[in-house]
């Protein structure tokens, strides 16, 4: 599937897996983005989304040259903003029904701060072990035997020495510098915090065919039942005020004939 086309472009459902990720970042508030890919499909991103003037957003675009590991986008993030707090999002991880939280998570950082959501097979994420006082015992990166249920989704927020962090970072054992790395640093001067996503929030992770499907199977449940749609950029942009209603017209004109230009449109005569 992803032989000609990186998989963060491909559908979940009625709209590019990229959409669901860039939605959760603007809900949380966050305007400038930088858009980090492979040399071959970083323009594809462009093409598509631009420099986010339409969204009232900032978009830029950064190569990873090679599959260095997560971590390294904090590297390569510092060379376009310099040092700055940052939150960084996994382009096939899904969230709905959380926006306040990550609102108010990335608004009173201090130091890191990752998620922990309850899911049947950790052993296929990152995993947080917190004791009864909800102080982080231990972190790990797949383990085969995992102390929790807690797997950390993909989406971490960091204050301004994340870089600093990950390029003082070894490579591990697969090559790569490891995000779980990252945060077992914080944990060591006691600056990360982790907030736990209870079950009325949705995690879906979008990395096999099986959870592609599911993740569409979701979307599409949840659009038809409520008339609305998940993850609408122009949506989002408009309910936060990004855009103005009448540059939010502009927008949506540039959108090519399609249902979801159609609801984009039933929006405003709403
Ligand atoms: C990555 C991270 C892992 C995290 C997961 C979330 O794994 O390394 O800690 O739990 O994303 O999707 P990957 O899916 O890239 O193997």
């Amino acid at each position: 599937m992803t032989g000609v086309i990186s998989k963060q472009l491909q559908p979940i459902y009625d709209k590019p897996m990229v959409y669901y990720p860039l939605n959760t970042l603007m809900l949380a508030g966050i305007r400038d983005i930088l858009v980090i890919s492979t040399p071959r499909d970083v323009t594809l991103f462009e093409q598509l989304l631009g420099d986010g003037s339409r969204l009232g957003i900032s978009l830029r675009y950064a190569v990873q040259p090679q599959p260095n590991g997560i971590a390294e986008a904090l590297i390569i993030a510092e060379r376009v903003w310099g040092s700055a707090p940052v939150t960084l999002i996994l382009g096939d991880n899904l969230f709905h029904g959380q926006s306040a939280l990550f609102r108010t998570a990335v608004s009173s950082n201090t130091g890191a701060t990752i998620f922990g959501y309850h899911v049947h097979n950790p052993s296929r994420y990152g995993v947080v072990d917190i004791d009864a006082n909800g102080r982080i015992t231990s972190i790990e990166e797949k383990p085969k035997q995992p102390k929790s249920h807690l797997a950390i989704p993909g989406l971490y927020i960091y204050d301004e020495r994340a870089s600093t962090i990950a390029q003082g970072l070894v490579r591990s054992a697969r090559g790569e510098l490891e995000i779980t790395d990252v945060h077992n640093a914080y944990l060591a001067e006691g600056g990360l915090r982790v907030l736990t996503m209870d079950r009325s929030t949705i995690w879906m992770d979008t990395g096999t065919p099986e959870s592609l499907l599911e993740a569409a199977n979701y979307i599409h449940a949840i659009e038809r039942r409520q008339g609305r749609k998940v993850a609408c950029i122009e949506e989002t942009a408009l309910r936060m005020n990004f855009l103005t209603h009448d540059e939010y017209l502009a927008s949506v004109a540039q959108l090519p004939h399609s249902s979801y230009r159609s609801y984009c449109m039933e929006l405003v005569e709403q």
